[in-house]
């Protein structure tokens, strides 16, 4: 099993370049299935994610491919099987996506119920509600979603929670129903607006994105299209908080700053410098963090894919942060891992008050999840000493060469998956 070995203590300094967002991708490449045309993907992030969706994808029939790294050209004419295979959904959640894209284009879809990250219960309620008001009839069986319809006709959906997955679900499935669906307090992340935007270009007619109503016309079929993914938001934050956590000066290129204006608005009030270029933002972290409170919300709030990598941070601020999680019930799980290395962190219900200390040591941890094995790196990167991270598959699932993109910027940090790689890396850093 690989592991990271780090060896902290070293300010992060230089440049970065920022990949395709993953979570856009998911949901892109799900609905490109919704043409019989060729469709090209760019800026397709390597990750584990959307390679096993590109396996699920292929294993009903989709012609993919991937000579080049970051591109996808597909070919979605000769689906033969509208049932997703068990083995995909297990590893990735989004597969779900697959209800959306192919109810909407057969109008039947059978896709195992999803795994995912264990961050806390994750219902579909809302996701089966906007199916069942497009007119699918949605059952569950022997541990599969079923959705089928004889037709789907557009429909005004009021979602009870803002929810990312689900409000690109039905807007997937609604793009290919007759006639007109309104859906009302959906999630404005942006990469429900960069799905639309595709689906757009592929002929579908979506309105209002990123505002908390959208509107779609229905049409019979979706043409080809080429289109380039949006920069990943999560991983520019991710780097972001490595610099204001090591005390660095990092350059995070290839970025949206607009997408970002929620992690920044934080980064300022900690005391980190930030500076705003038309694709890039620069932090620098000169002086002491200085302690915040924050609660995670849905877009434009601060994320809750930043919450365990913000907690990182503020544990080695001066004075008590409070960090509030408000979107997932089981995000604190980490945080065990982290007073292992040292940090002040008391856990009540959805909320950690955090004492910030001097610093973390190095120490032999697990990542529990994507986004909390990321601030694990960090906190290591941060740390005294030596700290060996195992389970890095969790961390691979969204981050693509997260340990050489971290070499890049002065980080000593290495893949490891032996005690001989783990002896060779202490040599290297010893001389
Ligand atoms: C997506 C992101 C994930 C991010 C999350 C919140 C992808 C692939 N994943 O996950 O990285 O952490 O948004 O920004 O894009 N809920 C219900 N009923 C539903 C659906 C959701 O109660 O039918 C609840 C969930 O349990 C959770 C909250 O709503 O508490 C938000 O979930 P949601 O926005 O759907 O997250 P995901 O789409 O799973």
């Amino acid at each position: 099993m690989e592991k990271y070995a780090i060896m902290g203590g070293q300010p992060l300094r230089g440049e970065v370049e920022i990949g395709g967002a993953k979570n856009a991708a998911l949901a892109i490449l799900a609905a490109a299935v919704m043409t019989d045309e060729p469709v090209v993907i760019e800026n397709v992030p390597d990750v584990r994610d959307t390679n096993v969706l590109l396996k699920a994808m292929e294993n009903i029939g989709v012609m993919i491919d991937r000579s080049e790294r970051h591109t996808v050209k597909m070919n979605s004419s000769q689906i033969c099987d509208c049932i997703i295979d068990d083995e995909y959904m297990k590893k990735i959640r989004a597969s779900y996506y697959m209800i959306g894209a192919l109810l909407g284009k057969y109008k039947k879809a059978e896709v195992p119920l999803p795994g995912g990250c264990n961050i806390g219960i994750r219902a579909i309620d809302q996701h089966i509600k906007g199916f069942k008001a497009l007119g699918a009839e949605v059952r569950i069986a022997h541990g599969s979603i079923i959705a089928e319809a004889k037709e789907l006709r557009g429909s005004h959906i009021f979602m009870d929670k803002v929810s990312v997955g689900a409000t690109i679900n039905i807007m997937m499935a609604a793009t290919m129903a007759t006639g007109k669906t309104i859906i009302e307090n959906v999630a404005k992340e942006p990469h429900v607006v960069d799905l639309a935007n595709f689906l757009n270009s592929m002929g579908a007619n979506i309105k209002g994105a990123g505002t908390d109503v959208i509107r779609i016309k229905g049409v019979e079929k979706l043409h080809r299209t080429e289109y380039a993914i949006i920069p990943d938001q999560i991983e520019a934050g991710t780097f972001m908080m490595a610099a204001a956590a090591s005390r660095g000066d990092v350059t995070v290129k290839n970025v949206i700053p607009k997408h970002l204006e929620c992690i920044t608005a934080k980064l300022l009030e900690i005391g980190c410098r930030v500076e705003e270029y038309d694709d890039a933002v620069r932090v620098i972290a000169d002086k002491a963090i200085s302690s915040t409170q924050i609660k995670t919300l849905p877009y434009p709030g601060f994320p809750t894919d930043m919450q365990p990598q913000m907690t990182v941070a503020l544990g080695l601020a001066h004075g008590t942060s409070i960090v509030t999680e408000s979107i997932f019930d089981n995000r604190f799980k980490y945080v065990d891992e982290l007073m292992r290395m040292g940090a002040s962190i008391k856990v009540e219900g959805n909320t950690a008050i955090i004492t910030g200390v001097e610093k973390y040591t190095g120490a032999r941890i697990t990542a529990p999840d994507l986004r909390a094995g990321a601030a694990l790196v960090l906190a290591a990167l941060v740390a005294e000493g030596e700290t060996v991270i195992e389970d890095i598959k969790y961390i691979e699932r969204g981050y693509e060469d997260f340990e050489k993109k971290l070499q890049g910027l002065g980080a000593r940090i290495e893949k490891i998956d032996s005690d001989r790689d783990l002896k060779k890396f202490r040599f290297r850093i010893a001389q």
